[in-house]
């Protein structure tokens, strides 16, 4: 027998021998098509290069490419175990040329490879051709020899095939395989053609247009071939058997979900085993080209798949998780063909224990309500929306599932009242967010998020992607199209663009379309926190709803923002491993050219622990581990030890972000709820560095930080700073300490000199802004009064009692004048007290300064105002005061 895995080799060994480039299957997820969920078929990766857009170094290739085919246009999830046929997913093996060969080569090559190569007898063969396509006709007779009989020309759109309603397109020839007279069915284009004795094995695609919209199909620059086989079928067919689930892989799958639920393969349960081998492919290769099991979107599909068959591994009376048990022999079957399956087995494994797990709380008791809701039906009747609508809300039962589930009872379920009750609860929602205060401008949001659900925000895994028009917003309001010069918001089904939230600032980067529309984006935001919303400034061009765009992401700001974000995450494992637990996350801002964080700290660090803690998380950095990033609900997250804030609103899921190797071997230095983006190794973020350390508020520090090439610039201009005093004086950088030292050292002896020969002065007379020098009398009394430039007040006291003593018996007035302020002093020696009291004295000196009050006591008084120009007219009223001169007015 032919396994499966060599048919596979031996098809694309083939074209390669044929001269053409074996190219590896594209990711599940296209990259270059915003309408298309999954890739679904061979040509998807290649649909640029048919329309002339994108050039290869190569003008004919082979591939096998996996498809997944659930969820959009093409669903064939809900036949998927019923069937000899269905998949979620599939491989498509094909050949393409592109503006190389055309239809003679092509039918050459397949008949050849099935006849000669694989030696299937040209008896079983029938082909069909478009109604109008006589080449192809003529050729199927000149090359294959076939009959006229078995050339059926087909007039409907089975032979036109299109990639889309838009896209590359053109007419088709199809290969049957006769299964033989013991299956019921007639060759293609027969009354009983929907019998499955005949089935179509290879799809021949001669790619002559395009279409470009609904009206207009345009010539491509040169026809083409598109083929597509789907590997299950001829492997069925090489491996002699009817059903798909019975060739070699199938049966591996088949077999190992029957030994692990100890249940008969082929008994009463095989559709639930052949759900479990089907969904076990697509859960697996989903997960290993980046989708996550979420509530809307891609991640939604993949949950409805992975969901569905759970039940069927709970039907089979498994009694703990099975699905991820049977990973190791998806891996077995399929890895070496794929090694993305085997890098990402970890990551399978988890997802889908974690999956069913969760299912499985809710599992048997929405089981139990759906049979209290069946009980008393019968074949052929309906349950009720609402029951199916509360299956979905409380027990996580995507509505599939609860028909797939009641498609043994033969009941059907009312898709009607099920949207209804859906429609019901959104209106609630509305309700209650109206009543909670929201700003009645936001409502225009919750109309969005209501009409298209989330946006998907594919920018964990890649920088730039399509993305389709779903709202324009302007001034508030919906618009439909928008042009140059336009400042408009603008949301798609799906961007690579982070949303602000979180602390992380939102994405910059550009939105275009080959039509010439140019938008820069300024800001992401995320409104009611599932829109990602397009701050935008149109710089050329119109863009409309509903119009594909290019969505790209300034990757050189992102991998700053994803820096810094992860830095906040090791600083704050480090702040807690070197000043204590106590530390909680208060605040943190991530934006791309700083970080900020916030934490509960009651005192200042000292340069010690900042010096430590900037170590420890450049340490981390250095060391480079991988950054990982798991799936759990916020309970399980924090049973694992992530940090969680308390008083956040989580959702049902929460991304948990793994950094560093912690004290003992499995555990990790950082683990954190986050839905922010990150470094993929620690090594990324290349530098960290404490800018300050400050408080906020009580109890409440501040740090910042800069990382990566900020950090090194920082760094650099310390320096020069640096340079620049050591050039001023005259010294090199390594001797800037101790000569700053010096200087001071040098500066407080000069200040004590200055001060001492001030006092020498005011003492001495000479020089100062005074009368005479020594003591002059005024109406008998003996009097000083000097007005001392630059004298630091606190001086002052001294020197008027300095002055007291000088005189013996006497009135002593000394200001200092320091930029412009005055500052006073008045003593009186102990025997004039009586009749002269310093304070009234001083107050009447502090008035003509301009200033209030002045007090102390009746021997000494002390006060100041701003006019420092006065000081000459505050001794001269002191000196009135003694009755001396006439008061000045
Ligand atoms: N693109 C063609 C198909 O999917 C071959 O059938």
């Amino acid at each position: 027998m032919t396994s499966t895995n060599d048919i596979r080799r031996s098809f694309l060994d083939y074209f390669g021998s044929e001269g053409h480039r074996v190219v590896p299957s594209a990711p599940l997820v296209p990259h270059n098509d915003p309408t298309l969920m999954f890739t679904n078929a061979g040509m998807v990766p290649f649909k640029n290069v048919f329309t002339g857009l994108e050039t290869r170094p190569y003008s004919t290739a082979t591939s096998s490419q996996k498809c997944v085919r659930a969820g959009g246009k093409h669903n064939d999830l809900d036949n998927v175990g019923y069937t000899a046929r269905h998949h979620t997913f599939f491989e498509m093996l094909g050949n393409f040329s592109f503006g190389d060969y055309f239809k003679e080569r092509a039918i050459g090559l397949a008949w050849n490879l099935i006849t000669r190569e694989w030696g299937i007898s040209a008896d079983r063969l029938t082909v069909t051709v478009y109604h109008t396509d006589d080449e192809a006709y003529d050729l199927w007779r000149k090359i294959a020899g076939l009959p006229e009989s078995r050339i059926i020309r087909i007039p409907t759109s089975d032979n036109f095939w299109a990639m889309g309603d838009t896209g590359p397109c053109g007419p088709c020839s199809e290969i049957f395989f006769d299964h033989g007279d013991h299956i019921p069915g007639g060759p293609p284009g027969s009354p009983d053609e929907d019998g499955d004795r005949f089935v179509e094995i290879w799809n021949l695609v001669f790619m002559q247009y395009e279409q470009v919209d609904k009206e207009t199909r345009v010539d491509l620059p040169k026809p083409s071939i598109d083929t597509g086989m789907g590997l299950e079928r001829i492997a069925a067919v090489l491996q002699g058997v009817h059903d798909n689930y019975d060739t070699d892989t199938f049966k591996a799958l088949i077999a190992a979900s029957g030994e692990l639920t100890r249940s008969d393969t082929a008994g009463p349960m095989k559709a639930s085993h052949r759900v479990i081998a089907d969904h076990l492919r697509a859960s697996g290769f989903l997960v290993a080209d980046g989708v996550l099991p979420a509530n809307e979107g891609r991640g939604y599909v993949l949950r409805r798949i992975m969901r569905r068959a759970m039940r069927h591994a709970h039907l089979l009376g498994a009694s703990e998780p099975l699905m991820y048990r049977l990973v190791p022999a998806l891996v077995a079957e399929m890895g070496v063909a794929y090694p993305e399956l085997v890098r990402a087995q970890p990551l399978i494994e988890e997802t889908l224990k974690l999956e069913e797990t969760r299912f499985r709380q809710t599992l048997a008791n929405g089981l139990r309500l759906l049979d209290e809701a069946t009980g008393a039906m019968k074949p052929g009747d309906t349950l009720p929306g609402a029951v199916a609508f509360k299956l979905y809300d409380t027990f996580g039962f995507p509505y599939d599932l609860t028909e797939d589930a009641l498609r043994a009872q033969d009941l059907a379920v009312d898709r009607a009242g099920f949207d209804e009750a859906m429609a019901e609860q959104k209106r609630k929602a509305r309700e209650a967010w109206k009543g909670s205060g929201e700003k009645a401008s936001d409502e225009i949001w919750f109309d969005i998020a209501e009409e298209f659900g989330s946006t998907e925000f594919t920018g964990y895994v890649s920088h730039e992607g399509e993305g389709q028009v779903l709202a324009i917003v302007k001034d508030g309001a919906r618009i439909d199209s928008a042009s140059a010069g336009d400042a408009v918001t603008i949301v798609t089904n799906q961007t690579p663009f982070y949303g602000e939230s979180g602390g992380q600032a939102g994405d910059a980067g550009t939105i275009d379309n080959d039509a010439g529309f140019h938008a820069v984006v300024g800001d992401t935001s995320k409104p009611l926190g599932r829109l990602q919303a397009h701050q935008a400034r149109i710089e050329s061009g119109t863009v409309k709803v509903g119009d594909a765009v290019h969505l790209s992401v300034d990757v050189e700001r992102r991998s700053r923002l994803r820096a810094n974000h992860s830095a906040t995450h090791l600083l704050h494992a480090a702040l807690r491993n070197r000043l204590g637990g106590h530390v909680t996350q208060k605040g943190s801002l991530v934006a791309a050219d700083r970080l900020r964080f916030d934490f509960s700290h009651p005192k200042a660090m000292s340069p010690a622990e900042i010096a430590a803690v900037e170590a420890d998380v450049n340490a981390h950095i250095r060391a480079n581990d991988d950054v990982t990033t798991r799936l759990m609900t916020p309970d399980e997250a924090i049973a694992a030890g992530a940090m969680a804030l308390f008083g956040e609103k989580y959702g049902e899921e929460v991304r948990v972000l793994s950094m560093g190797q912690g004290g003992d071997a499995d555990s990790s230095y950082s683990v954190e709820l986050c839905g922010g983006t990150h470094v993929s190794a620690l090594g990324d973020i290349a530098l960290f560095k404490i800018v300050s350390e400050s408080a906020v508020s009580s109890g409440v520090r501040r740090i910042e930080a800069l990382t990566g090439e900020a950090a090194r610039q920082w760094l650099t201009q310390r320096e020069d700073r640096l340079k620049e005093a050591a050039a001023a004086l005259k010294a090199s950088p390594e001797e800037v300490p101790q000569r700053v030292a010096s200087l001071i050292e040098d500066r407080r002896r000069l200040e004590r000199e200055l001060a001492e020969a001030r006092k020498a002065l005011a003492l001495g007379g000479g020089g100062a802004k005074s009368e005479a020098a020594g003591p002059e009398h005024v109406n008998g009394i003996a009097f000083i009064g000097q007005v001392i430039e630059g004298l630091d007040p606190k001086g002052l006291r001294g020197l008027v009692d300095d002055a007291k003593k000088r005189l013996g018996s006497g009135v002593a007035v000394l200001v200092a004048v320091n930029d412009g302020r005055a500052s006073v002093a008045v003593g009186v020696t102990p025997d004039l007290v009586a009749s002269h009291d310093a304070v009234a004295l001083v107050k009447r000196a502090v008035a003509t300064l301009g200033g209030q009050g002045g007090g102390g006591r009746p021997d000494m008084a002390q006060g100041g105002g701003p006019d420092g120009g006065q000081a000459l007219a505050a001794i001269q009223d002191v000196k009135a005061a003694l009755g001396g001169v006439p008061a000045e007015a």
